[in-house]
């Protein structure tokens, strides 16, 4: 085999590093197959030393599918789709959110979360490269909803396993309700979040399961604090007091035992959407970061709506909505 798999470090249960990877590698069947094994088994894969290109990102993200139209026009955030189907992500401390936590100012700061979640179809996962990185921070956090639950105290584990989470597409980061840090608030706001707030009132709520079963019989703590609503049948004192009891936990041990990636420019990484939650450190201003992300198609079908339907439904409407709009215009 021409790639070398190993461990993305050694105390970790879970990712992978692989090496060796290149387009003629990948034009082989059985390498393919052994890189999906890897990510199905490990959950993370960090490809080290790859041509650092669009091609490359492009032909990385086809070993695992193709690649997926997003459900709402701007939700991803000050990301725009340079013409090879991933989409870049540049902030900027002169116009992107800044937040303070402990005093410390950081921009491209994420909290923990799971993409999509504001929608019925789970992405399943994407492959991302750092193309400016910032000399300090902006490292990327990942980690495993597996070790999550086996890791979360036992009374919150039983209480929240057969709960339901609602999302909603609201991402501005002064309305964070649950998993917020201490001494944290809001300095600089990015427009971008204002507008995807005005779509967010007209978008439904998604509902995901907080806890579910892998094919493979492992049981995966999937919340993303960030986006989350309540609790589905428990949106009161008591389900809130337990969604945010849930979320610190997630805090907490993620910060302490997920895997923190610091980027080089020859690195790509993937990981399962399904499986992992996902953070940014943060930067401190003035430095600027900027990433490419390519959306990988797919859904472990456990997402709906709080008033039914489909995303895919939605996407038609919306597009029937403006084509006949920009017909009322036209008369
Ligand atoms: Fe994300």
């Amino acid at each position: 085999m021409p790639i070398e798999v190993s461990p993305l470090r050694d105390d970790l249960s879970f990712g992978a590093k692989i090496n060796g990877v290149s387009h003629d590698v990948l034009r082989d069947e059985a390498v393919r197959e052994r890189i999906r094994q890897v990510f199905d088994d490990r959950g993370v894969i960090v490809f080290e030393k790859v041509e650092p290109t669009d091609a490359m990102q492009m032909a990385l993200s086809s070993v695992f599918g193709s690649l997926k139209q997003h459900p709402v026009e701007g939700a991803d955030f000050d990301e725009s789709d340079d013409g090879t189907g991933a989409l870049v992500n540049t902030l900027d401390p002169k116009d992107c959110d800044i937040v303070e936590i402990d005093g410390k100012l950081y921009s491209n700061w994420l909290p923990w979360h799971f993409d999509h979640c504001y929608t019925d179809e789970l992405n399943r996962g994407g492959v991302l490269r750092s193309i400016e990185i910032a000399p300090n921070g902006g490292l990327t956090g990942f980690m495993d909803g597996i070790v999550l639950y086996d890791q979360l105290p036992r009374e919150l584990r039983e209480e929240i396993e057969s709960c339901s989470i609602f999302y909603s597409m609201d991402m501005q980061f002064d309305h964070i309700t649950y998993g917020r840090p201490d001494n944290f608030q809001l300095v600089q706001l990015d427009w971008h979040w204002i507008d995807i707030f005005k779509q967010s009132r007209t978008y439904p709520r998604a509902i995901h399961p907080a806890v579910w079963t892998r094919k493979t019989g492992e049981k995966v703590l999937h919340i993303s604090p960030w986006m989350a609503e309540g609790i589905e049948g428990r949106e009161n004192d008591d389900g809130d007091a337990l969604l945010e009891a849930v979320s610190q936990e997630i805090n907490r041990i993620g910060n302490a035992q997920a895997y923190f990636h610091k980027w080089e420019a020859s690195d790509m990484a993937i990981w399962d959407n399904w499986r992992f939650l996902h953070r940014v450190t943060g930067c401190h201003p003035p430095h600027r970061r900027a990433a490419s992300r390519t959306t990988i198609q797919g859904d472990y079908g456990l997402g709906r709506f709080e008033q039914g339907g489909r995303s895919r439904d939605l996407v038609l409407e919306r597009a029937a909505q403006a084509s006949s709009k920009a017909g009322e215009s036209l008369s």
